[in-house]
């Protein structure tokens, strides 16, 4: 919690750090060094409280999601998780797997407003597979559904037949209908519901109470509706056409790992998972990546700006988000990049080392 003994805007916080497994420590670890390099030149004090989750909390305790872990985010104003998985428990019962745990911390937090921001850099529009002309100006904010749909609905299995069952409740869509409008109004104003209405009762239920929660309350918002074949077609064709898009969980799964390419690498994407209190969990999109884990190649920069999006959404500093975002756009300038994105690129240390000089010489001039 915030320390409340002191007078000013408080600049105190606790934080559960959950390293996780793969590529996840490294990047956490970036994390880590950033967040001390901001206590020197922005005062802000981060006190982190690391904690097991996924394939190493089932190594150590037998539950990728243990009762300490949850405790600790009980008392945290945020989470930062560096990534889950790896083909060693592949095999595992699906009450011990690694996915489990990050599921079951969204559940538990009822972190249902997931946010992954698509913004382009120029810098970087050479490593997108994306004609360049196409990459100007994107800037598109996905809202995905994270507690309910076929991630959460009854599943079972037998060796003939297999069922996940969809399913969303009024309130569910309602509640991420109106994060969504707060969003939009902070920027163009548009909503693009992305769903397969023609097809799916869940995704009719989704258009009619998004668009009776939009005219009611946020009037000033416009939202369109869009199939989500067509939508990962014109993701492609007019990114830049986009402001905000929302969709339920399967959906936005997709579609945000297909829209990371129109940024270059799925490495440099944030994202931050919501609740109506403000705690939230914050994590790169990129999964665990275990066939570069330990070798110092994993990209950073999605795990920073996920500390960005902390920040900015959990902790209530903005100028400090803003700083942090400043100095990665100018790494980014510089080509200060790691090797998902150049061949002779730099490690993750390094790519860290030069974000804290960044924060740094700022903070001098
Ligand atoms: C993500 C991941 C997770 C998801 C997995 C690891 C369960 O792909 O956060 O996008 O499907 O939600
Ligand atoms: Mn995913």
């Amino acid at each position: 919690m915030s320390d409340p003994s002191n007078n000013q805007k408080s600049r105190s916080f606790r934080v559960t750090g959950l390293p996780g497994d793969g590529i996840g420590p490294e990047v956490y670890e970036s994390a880590c060094s950033v967040l001390s390099a901001m206590e020197e030149t922005h005062g802000l004090q981060v006190k982190l409280d690391e904690q097991l989750i996924g394939g190493a909390a089932i190594d150590a305790t037998g539950d990728p999601l243990p009762a300490e872990t949850i405790e600790a985010c009980r008392n945290s104003d945020a989470a930062l998780l560096g990534a889950v998985g790896g083909p060693q428990w592949d095999g595992n019962p699906a009450h011990r797997r690694p996915e489990l745990g990050l599921l079951r911390i969204r559940a538990e937090f009822n972190l249902f407003c997931n946010l992954r921001p698509i913004v382009t850099h120029p810098s970087l529009h050479g490593f997108s597979p994306l004609r360049e002309d196409r990459l100007n100006h994107v800037d598109l904010m996905i809202v995905r559904e994270l507690t309910g749909g076929s991630y959460f609905g009854k599943k079972w299995r037998n060796d003939d037949e297999a069922e996940d069952v969809c399913r969303y409740t009024r309130e569910e869509v309602a509640r991420v209908t109106r994060a969504a409008g707060q969003i939009a109004q902070c920027r163009d104003k548009r909503i693009t519901l992305v769903d397969k209405a023609n097809v799916l009762e869940t995704s009719r239920l989704w258009r009619a109470v998004a668009s009776q929660v939009i005219e009611e309350e946020f009037p000033d918002v416009q939202m369109e509706n869009m199939y989500v074949d067509a939508a990962a077609m014109h993701l492609l064709t007019r990114p830049a056409d986009f402001d905000v898009m929302l969709t339920e969980n399967l959906f936005g799964d997709i579609l945000s790992d297909e829209a990371s390419m129109l940024c270059g690498s799925l490495g440099l994407l944030p994202s931050a998972s919501l609740n109506d209190e403000q705690f939230g969990l914050y994590e790169p999109v990129h999964g665990s990546a275990p066939d570069i884990a330990g070798q110092g190649k994993a990209n950073p920069y999605a795990m920073l700006l996920s500390v960005a999006m902390m920040l900015r959404h959990s902790l209530g500093c903005h100028g400090e988000a803003v700083a942090l975002e400043e100095c990665i756009h100018e790494c980014w300038n510089e080509g200060i990049l790691t090797k998902d994105l150049r061949e002779d690129g730099y490690s993750t240390t390094e790519v860290t080392a030069a974000v804290r000089e960044k924060l740094v010489a700022h903070s001098k001039s």
